[in-house]
C-alpha cells in the first residue's frame, strides 16, 4: 500500500516543522500502527494534497488520543511495545499528544471548511467518549444502549468523520460513506473489546481481563449479565473493578463459554460490518469492503 507513503510523508513534514528535535525523536518511537483511517481516507478520496493532509491530520489526532489515553488506562504497553508514558512517563506523553493534536488542528484549517468541520466536531465526541468511559467504569454498567453511545463516541466518530470528509474531498455523497464508517468504527471497538477476553495477556500486551479489572463493562459482560441468575448477577457484580483470582477468572470465562457470550458479540460485530459491506456494493464501491473485513479480522 504505496500510498500510505504520502500520509507518512506529510506527517514526517508536519512533525519537521515545529522545529524541535525532542518531539522529532519523541514522535519517530512511536509505532505506527495500522494507519486505518488514513487507509479508508485514501480508498475512498484517491490521492491529491487536501487528501493526504487529511489523511495525516487525521492520524495524528489519532496518535495523541492514544497517547492520552494510555495515561488514562494507566496502560504500560501500545501495539505490543512498551507506551510512551511507560517509557517516559505521563507528562512526556500528555505534551506530545497536545502537541500532536494542536499542529494537527492547526493544518485542518488549511484544507477546507466543510473537512474541518466534521474533523473537529468528531473530535469533541471523541473527548465526550473517552470521559464517559471513564465515568462508567465507575459504575457496573449494564445498559447496552449506553455502551453503544460510548463507543460510538470514543472510536466510531473519528472513523464516520473520516469516510465523511474524503467522501466530501471526492464529490460523493458523504451519508452513505458515513454510515459505513460508524459501522466499521462501532465493530472496531467491539472487536478491541472481546480481544481484552480472548487474547491471553502475553500476546495483548495487558493483564487478562483488563477491562473488567478496570471497571469497564464492555458488550460480553453485558450480554454475560443479562444470562445470569440472580445470585450468579451478585457474584459477577463482586468481582467488579478488582484484581481477580485465579478462581474468578476461570468462573467469568466458564460462564462466558457457556452462554456463548462471545459468539454472540462476534455475530454482532459482524452484522455491522456486513450491512457497510452491502451499502458500499450497492453504490459499487467494491475496494471499500476489503477495509471492512480487516476491521474484524483481527487475530483472536
Ligand atoms: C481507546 O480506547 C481510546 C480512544 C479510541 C479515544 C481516546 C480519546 C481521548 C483520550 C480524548 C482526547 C483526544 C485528543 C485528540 C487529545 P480503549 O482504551 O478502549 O482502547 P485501547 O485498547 O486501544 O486502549
Ligand atoms: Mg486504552
Amino acid at each position: 500500500m504505496d500510498m500510505l507513503e504520502a500520509v507518512e510523508r506529510k506527517i514526517g513534514q508536519f512533525i519537521a516543522e515545529l522545529n524541535d528535535t525532542e518531539v522529532a525523536a519523541l514522535y519517530a518511537k512511536l509505532p505506527h500502527g495500522k494507519r486505518l483511517r488514513a487507509k479508508l481516507i485514501l480508498r475512498i478520496a484517491g490521492v491529491s494534497l487536501p487528501v493526504v493532509k487529511t489523511a495525516a491530520v487525521v492520524e495524528m489526532i489519532h496518535a495523541a488520543s492514544l497517547l492520552h489515553d494510555d495515561v488514562i488506562d494507566d496502560a504500560y504497553t501500545r501495539r505490543n511495545k512498551p507506551s510512551l508514558n511507560a517509557l517516559y512517563g505521563n507528562k512526556t506523553a500528555i505534551m506530545l499528544g497536545d502537541i500532536l493534536y494542536s499542529k494537527g488542528f492547526f493544518e485542518l484549517n488549511n484544507i477546507s471548511a466543510e473537512v474541518s468541520k466534521i474533523i473537529s466536531n468528531a473530535v469533541v465526541q471523541l473527548s465526550l467518549g473517552e470521559l464517559k468511559d471513564v465515568s462508567l467504569s465507575k459504575t457496573f454498567n449494564t445498559d447496552k444502549d449506553v455502551y453503544l453511545e460510548m463507543i460510538y463516541q470514543k472510536t466510531a466518530s473519528l472513523i464516520e468523520a473520516s469516510a465523511g470528509a474524503a467522501a466530501i474531498l471526492a464529490g460523493k455523497p458523504k451519508e452513505p460513506f458515513m454510515i459505513y464508517g460508524r459501522n466499521l468504527g462501532l465493530a472496531f471497538q467491539m472487536i478491541d473489546d472481546l480481544l481484552d477476553i480472548t487474547q491471553d495477556s502475553e500476546t495483548l500486551g495487558k493483564p487478562a481481563l483488563h477491562d473488567f479489572v478496570e471497571g469497564k463493562t464492555t458488550l460480553p459482560y453485558i450480554y454475560l449479565y443479562e444470562s445470569l441468575s440472580e445470585t450468579e448477577r451478585e457474584k459477577l457484580k463482586a468481582m467488579h473493578g478488582k484484581v481477580l483470582s485465579k478462581e474468578e477468572l476461570n468462573w467469568i470465562m466458564v460462564q462466558m463459554q457457556e452462554r456463548q457470550i462471545l459468539m454472540k458479540c462476534y455475530a454482532q460485530a459482524r452484522e455491522l460490518i456486513d450491512e457497510a459491506v452491502e451499502l458500499m456494493n450497492a453504490l459499487g464501491e467494491d475496494a471499500l469492503s476489503e477495509i471492512a473485513m480487516e476491521m474484524i479480522d483481527r487475530e483472536f
